[in-house]
């Protein structure tokens, strides 16, 4: 592989900056990667309908509201049906992908989640999913079935950190299983999350440092923000200065990734989705989860978009698109240096 990017190699520079996001240098870092951003790929915003169909999980992460020992949550699970329906109907809306994205929940077994993609598929969607970790066979029937993208953020590329966060799981289980769907060809997103209690400047550029090795081709970085419900509910939360000046080292370090102005910087800011557009992001994911479900995803609290439906997410994100110039793509948004076969 070839070397580290130089915002890597020269990693005091990167601490200083990770240390103190809103230094003067942090400001012109963002506005390097905006720029770098405007000239690999462009002034255009991929769109990504999300679909939330199952809150129940197995995992006990410690800072998510779905974590199975949170009992206050009222658990939900869309049909296949319901599914299926809610994709079409984000067809409808225009939009070219759709991310499928759940808890970690067996109920649906792999063969439900593949005949649900090829469904989906017949609406001429790109499938993105979002279901955790599962048998590396079934990520292979799920890619047959045709879908072409997996979320799966590392979360912390600290393994200490990470062994504490995630009861029962490990960093390097999550890395073998991120590596196992790079060699299925599908588009691979990793990320992390930032301002979680115990992280350090160095653990978030070896977050970075992880994101490059794995040549993810998506990168999505969001605030940590504290859960009531959750054994992190007191600490403070991440915030959207932290976040825009990782966001901007991600696209330094990988020009052409898609990188997601993510739902939770929106939450703890109005603006927070805008200001990491303009520090190097491209994708928005708005929900798509029919609005009787939305309430209960509650992931962190404050989530926006709890009362708006399917189209005036739609609406409200396409202005906000337009408020700092720039366009929705009207293309598939693959990665640019994706080869499909
Ligand atoms: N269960 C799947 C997984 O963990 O990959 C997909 C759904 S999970 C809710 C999606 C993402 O939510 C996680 O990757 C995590 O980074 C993020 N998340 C969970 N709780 C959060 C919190 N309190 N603050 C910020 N992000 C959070
Ligand atoms: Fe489950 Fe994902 Fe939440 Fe962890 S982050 S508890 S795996 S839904
Ligand atoms: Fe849902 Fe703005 S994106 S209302």
């Amino acid at each position: 592989m070839n070397d580290l990017p130089t915002v890597l190699r020269e990693r005091d520079q990167a601490l200083r900056l990770i240390a103190d996001p809103c230094s003067e240098s942090a400001q012109q870092i963002i506005s390097g990667a905006d720029h770098l951003r405007a000239q690999t790929v462009g002034p255009a915003v991929h769109l990504r309908g999300l679909i939330e169909f199952s809150n129940y999980c197995r995992n006990n992460c410690l800072y998510c509201g779905l974590r199975r020992d949170n009992q206050q949550v009222s658990r939900y699970r869309m049909t296949a049906a319901e599914i299926i329906e809610t994709a079409g109907e984000g067809a409808k809306l225009g939009y070219k992908t759709v991310v499928l994205q759940s808890g970690e929940d067996p109920a649906y077994s792999g063969e439900v989640i593949a005949e649900i993609i090829r469904e989906v598929k017949q609406f001429g969607l790109v499938v993105t999913l979002s279901l955790g970790e599962r048998e590396p066979w079934e990520y292979e029937l799920w890619r047959a079935a045709g879908a072409e993208r997996y979320l799966m953020r590392h979360e912390t590329a600290d393994p200490v950190l990470y062994q504490k966060l995630h009861p029962g799981q490990s960093l390097l289980q999550r890395i073998t299983l991120l590596k196992a769907l790079k060699e299925l060809n599908y588009q691979v997103g990793t990320g992390f999350i930032v301002g979680l209690p115990g992280q350090t400047p160095d653990i978030l550029w070896r977050d970075l440092e992880l994101a490059w090795k794995l040549q993810a081709e998506m990168v999505g970085i969001g605030p940590f923000i504290p859960h009531p419900e959750t054994p992190l509910g007191k600490e403070p939360g991440g915030t959207v200065d932290q976040t825009c000046i990782m966001v901007a080292l991600a696209r330094l370090s990988l020009p052409y990734a898609l990188i997601p102005a993510t739902t939770a910087l929106g939450s703890i800011d109005r603006f927070g989705r805008e200001a990491a557009l303009q520090a190097g992001a491209n994708v928005l994911m708005p929900n798509l989860t029919p609005t009787f479900y939305r309430a209960d995803y509650q992931i962190y609290p404050n989530k926006i978009c709890l009362g708006e439906g399917a189209a005036e997410c739609r609406g409200c994100i396409t202005g906000r698109i337009h408020s700092i110039g720039r366009t929705v793509a009207a293309d598939p948004g693959h990665h640019p240096l994706w080869d499909q076969d």
